[in-house]
């Protein structure tokens, strides 16, 4: 188990690095000790002499000696995460957060709709359904990204589509000699999951953007607003609930999040800031 102590960093070494989109690379490594996750809540990732930031492991949560972390790289600390190599030391801390409620998903029709970097948690995610595979009426995956090149882990959710278990339709905003599949937005291929959506589950993660029309897309679609779970990206810092950085309305996104039901934060002027 992980220390009681939150602000402990744990040595980790960096196994493997993966460059899975021009921006995007994959660290596979393995902490001094165990860290046991729940699929949604986060790490923070420190790249000694630079500093900290917080991800979500997208490996399976079953696994907890050896993480990944999908990493996009947008300012200091991700172009050094972007520099790993095998062998070289980081740290870790948490995990923090509360994750996705996985006991309430079982008995209803799960839909999953990710984005861009969102595939990172979402992975995660679906590793546990499919773990859970048999306990929900119907599972549905939609997916959608900028562009082919861009796909995050484009072959192995490609190769999900032969799952029994599993209703998947991916698309990107722009196709390219090498897709097969739909183009136009992911909200375009939402309706075509044909669920029980009054009493069914969704679950959203991707860019701003996204989520912002995504939401509005799943409401339409007759969903309930407590049955719809974001996971909110806010600048964070200790990620325990003292700091107050990562404020948003009367909540602390690392502590009472980051997965939130749409009707907790629908309101807030800052949520898809
Ligand atoms: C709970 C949580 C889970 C996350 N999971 C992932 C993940 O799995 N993969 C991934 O690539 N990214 C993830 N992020 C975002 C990631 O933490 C930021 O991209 C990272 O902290 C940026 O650090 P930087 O020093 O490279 O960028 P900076 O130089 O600090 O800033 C560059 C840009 O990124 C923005 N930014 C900085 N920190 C954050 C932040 N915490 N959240 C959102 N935007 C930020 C800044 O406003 C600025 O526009 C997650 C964020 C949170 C809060
Ligand atoms: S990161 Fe400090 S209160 Fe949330």
């Amino acid at each position: 188990m992980l220390e009681k102590n939150p602000y402990r960093i744990l040595k980790a070494e960096v196994l493997e690095v993966t460059a899975e989109t021009p921006t995007i690379k994959t660290i596979r490594f393995k902490p001094e000790q165990p860290v046991p996750f729940r699929t949604g809540q986060f790490i923070e990732l420190t790249i000694p002499g630079v500093g900290e930031s917080p991800f979500t492991p997208s490996s399976k949560p079953s696994i907890n000696d050896v993480l990944e972390v999908s990493v996009m790289k947008v300012g200091k600390v991700t172009e050094k995460v972007h520099q790993l190599k095998k062998g070289d030391e980081i740290g870790v801390r948490g995990p923090f957060g509360n994750g996705y409620p996985l006991d309430e998903f079982k008995g209803k029709e799960v839909l999953v709709v990710g984005g861009g970097c969102g595939f990172a948690p979402l992975r995660s995610l679906m590793y546990s359904l499919f773990e859970l595979s048999g306990q929900f009426k119907k599972l549905c995956f939609r997916g959608g990204c900028k562009a082919p090149s861009e796909f995050l882990y484009r072959k192995e959710i490609e190769g999900w589509a032969k799952r029994p278990d599993l209703n998947l339709e991916l698309t990107v905003d722009k196709g390219d000699e090498s897709w097969k599949g739909h183009v136009g937005l992911v909200t375009t291929i939402l309706d075509s999951a044909q669920m029980d959506y009054k009493n069914g589950i969704a679950i959203l993660c991707g860019p701003p953007i996204m989520m912002k029309f995504g939401a509005k897309k799943i409401m339409e679609m007759g969903f309930q607003e407590k049955n719809l779970f974001l996971s909110m990206e806010k600048n964070m810092s200790c990620g325990i609930g003292k700091c107050g950085h990562c404020r948003l309305g009367t909540y602390y996104c690392c502590k009472d999040g980051p997965v939130f039901r749409y009707d907790q934060i629908k309101n807030l002027s800052e949520i898809w800031d």
